[in-house]
C-alpha cells in the first residue's frame, strides 16, 4: 500500500491509497481520473497513460523496458521524467510518489 499524489492536467491534486501489485495507471483510473485514457488497458502498446514521475523514485520504479522507451519516443511531450504508468507497479517503496499526467498527444 502506498500513498500516491496525482497531479491532473488542470493542476489540481488528488491523493490516493493504492494497493501493492496494481499498476500506477490502475490506481489513477480506479480513483476516477478519466483524463488518463490508458486505451490499451495496460499492455504497453498505446502510450496514453503517459505521466511524469518524481526522479527521486527512479530506483523504486525500476528501469524502462525497450517497449516503454520506444512508445515514449512517439510522444511530443516526452521528458527525462516520462514513464508509462501502466508499467509502474505500486509497492511500499513508492510511498509518497507524485505523478503528473502528461499533456495529451
Ligand atoms: S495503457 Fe497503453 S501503454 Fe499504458
Amino acid at each position: 500500500m502506498a500513498k500516491v499524489t496525482i497531479i491532473k492536467r488542470d493542476g489540481s491534486e488528488l491523493q490516493v491509497e493504492a494497493d501493492n501489485g496494481v499498476s500506477v495507471m490502475e490506481a489513477i483510473r480506479d480513483n476516477g481520473v478519466d483524463e488518463l485514457l490508458a486505451l490499451c488497458g495496460g499492455c504497453c502498446s498505446c502510450a496514453t497513460c503517459h505521466v511524469y514521475v518524481d526522479p527521486a523514485f527512479a530506483d523504486a520504479l525500476g528501469p524502462l523496458s525497450d517497449d516503454e522507451n520506444d512508445l515514449l519516443d512517439s510522444s511530443d511531450h516526452r521528458t527525462e521524467n516520462s514513464r508509462l504508468s501502466c508499467q509502474l507497479k505500486v509497492t511500499d517503496a513508492i510511498e509518497g510518489l507524485r505523478v503528473t499526467i502528461a499533456p495529451e498527444d
